[in-house]
């Protein structure tokens, strides 16, 4: 059961031991961390789920898609380490992972 630490758009740190096979948006939207969004449910078409992965943990997630960055361009608050939280299946390899919820557009 990986862990996920989660940093919300006020500062405030949690940490969350999430369900094997979710993905990162699921896991931080079921424990409750409403501000995220996540208008279209994970099918990759709203980028409500943006999200900024700390860079130590960069090589260990999956390659970004065409779709995911061509939605990470429409926000204004995009950055190296931007990433759809709902494109992120938790693997045992992120335990621990790292992200702050970026600020929405
Ligand atoms: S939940 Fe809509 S793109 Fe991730």
């Amino acid at each position: 059961m990986p862990k996920l630490i989660v940093t919300t758009r006020e500062g405030e740190t949690r940490d969350i031991d999430a369900a094997d096979g979710l993905t990162v948006m699921e896991a931080i939207r079921d424990n409750g961390i409403d501000e995220l969004l996540a208008l279209c449910g994970g099918c990759c078409s709203c980028a409500t789920c943006h999200v900024y992965v700390d860079a130590e943990f960069a090589d260990k997630l999956p390659a970004l898609s065409e779709d995911e960055d061509d939605l990470l361009d429409s926000s204004d608050h995009r950055n190296a380490t931007s990433r759809l939280s709902c494109q992120l299946p938790l693997t045992a390899e992120m335990d621990g992972l790292k992200v702050t919820i970026a600020p929405e557009d």
